[in-house]
């Protein structure tokens, strides 16, 4: 069957690679793609938020399933409007995607079904007296979080009150745009971050892969947070009786949850978790994959992505099971100087042919060929994953690829992995 991949990210770059891989598969098809995932799919230049584009392109290419990257074309709706057309398509509703696209709705959602997150409150524009007066009641540290969708830029852990109460009236002057006409405040959480991704069909979930992402932009976790600079799957700190307390406490209950209120969630979901003293507590939800924590979960996964995706359509997880390489992955990301603000497009990247083996590869995320050449498109330009028997094996083979990739105009870390490493 025909699949078509949506999104231009290394994490549509490994999705495209897996669905490539498998023997169902005839043609992967990727909007819009880059230069990367041009070796397995074939690119067509349809944004992410043309929906009306993205439909026409699967009618006209009689596609047998869709899946979708991003979080943007989900929140519009993109997989309801290919249901209404008879097209398969894995991904959440758009009423399902508020678990990403509004903090406010899960965490009224949490309280409902009684899944542990932090203790929080809501305001809107109007309440800007009451917000400031929790914060002052509540204390530092606190957490000030924009309602909607704010590329990663929503949230402000505040370690001072008078930070804490710059934030609110920041947000409510429109400081975080118009995700932040809602504000959720809430307790800042103590712990470890660690993430859980589950493969959902509606009402059954299986655990595809745990995480640690590195959300800081240089090492040592200084500087801006960006969407993420290096990931590394699994991430042992989730160790087997605390994945198996999150799928009870957290990502079941969400699922039964979602069902009974009449928007059951088909699609990846991905639990922010804190490891509190306290035990799991749910940070976030996304409805999709992470990026790059998906260039570090899918190289180790032995299941066919396909067969997986088509289960979850038709309600079959229950009766299935992963399989994974006995390997650890480490993907660190090479990103354009000066992300996440702003950078040079166009800069020429040299070195990348030859590097790839079997514990080795390369997700592109922006890139475009132009003449022969490859040349950085966007802030995020390259992933490289590599394998290993141990995570330190997989963290050597990431990097020494790293070296081998001739970009003055990018840079990355160099400590991905480092949380884990230094516990040995
Ligand atoms: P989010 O966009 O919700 O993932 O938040 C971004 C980051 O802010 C998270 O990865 C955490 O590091 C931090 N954060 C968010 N909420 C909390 C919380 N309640 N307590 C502590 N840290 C938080
Ligand atoms: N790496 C974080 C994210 O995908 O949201």
């Amino acid at each position: 069957m025909k699949t078509l991949v949506i999104g231009s990210g290394g994490r549509e770059h490994a999705l495209c690679w897996s669905l490539a891989a498998s023997p169902m598969v005839t043609e992967v098809l990727c909007a819009p793609g880059n230069a990367g995932i041009e070796a397995v799919a074939r690119c067509i230049p349809v944004a992410v938020d043309d929906i009306d584009g993205l439909v026409r392109l699967a009618r006209d290419e009689e596609v047998g399933l869709v899946v979708v990257g991003p979080e943007l074309p989900l929140t519009l709706g993109l997989v309801d409007r290919l249901a209404g057309e008879g097209i398969r398509a894995f991904g959440p509703s758009a009423a399902a995607a508020r678990l990403e696209s509004s903090k406010a709705f899960t965490k009224e959602f949490c309280t409902r079904h009684d899944i542990p997150t932090a203790r929080y409150r809501t305001f809107t524009q109007e309440d800007a007296e009451a917000a400031r007066a929790y914060v002052r009641a509540e204390g530092a540290p606190i957490v000030i979080k924009a309602d909607g969708l704010a590329a990663g830029k929503g949230v402000v852990v505040a370690t001072t009150l008078d930070e804490a109460l710059a934030a609110v009236d920041d947000a409510l002057a429109g400081g975080f745009g118009a995700a932040g006409a809602t504000l959720v405040i809430e307790e800042c959480l103590v712990g470890e971050e660690a993430s859980l991704f589950a493969l959902c069909d509606g009402r059954h979930a299986l655990e595809i892969g745990t995480a640690q992402d590195h959300k800081r932009a240089f090492d040592g976790d200084q500087g801006p947070n960006t969407g993420g600079m290096g990931a590394y799957s699994p991430a042992p700190v989730l160790t087997d009786a605390l994945v198996e307390q999150v799928m009870a406490q957290i990502i079941r209950p969400t699922l039964a949850g979602m069902a009974e209120e009449g928007h059951p969630f088909t699609g990846f979901l991905y639990a922010g978790l804190m490891l509190t003293a306290d035990g799991p507590k749910l940070i976030e939800y996304n409805v999709r994959f992470g990026d790059p924590e998906c260039q570090a979960v899918l190289p180790r996964l032995m299941t066919d992505l396909c067969q997986l995706l088509l289960g979850a359509l038709d309600g079959q997880l229950h009766h299935m099971n992963l399989r994974w390489l006995p390997l650890h992955a480490l993907s660190v990301v090479m990103a354009a100087k000066g992300y996440p603000g702003s950078y040079a497009k166009g800069t020429e990247i040299r070195g990348t042919e030859g590097l790839e083996s079997d514990d080795l590869l390369l997700f592109h995320a922006g890139t475009r060929r132009e003449g022969g050449r490859l040349l950085a498109q966007g802030g995020r330009v390259l992933n490289v994953t590599g394998l290993g028997a141990t995570l330190a094996e997989a963290q050597a083979r990431a990097y020494a690829a790293v070296d081998r990739i001739d970009w003055p105009d990018g840079f990355c870390r160099r400590d991905i992995g480092w949380r884990e490493l230094q516990r040995r």
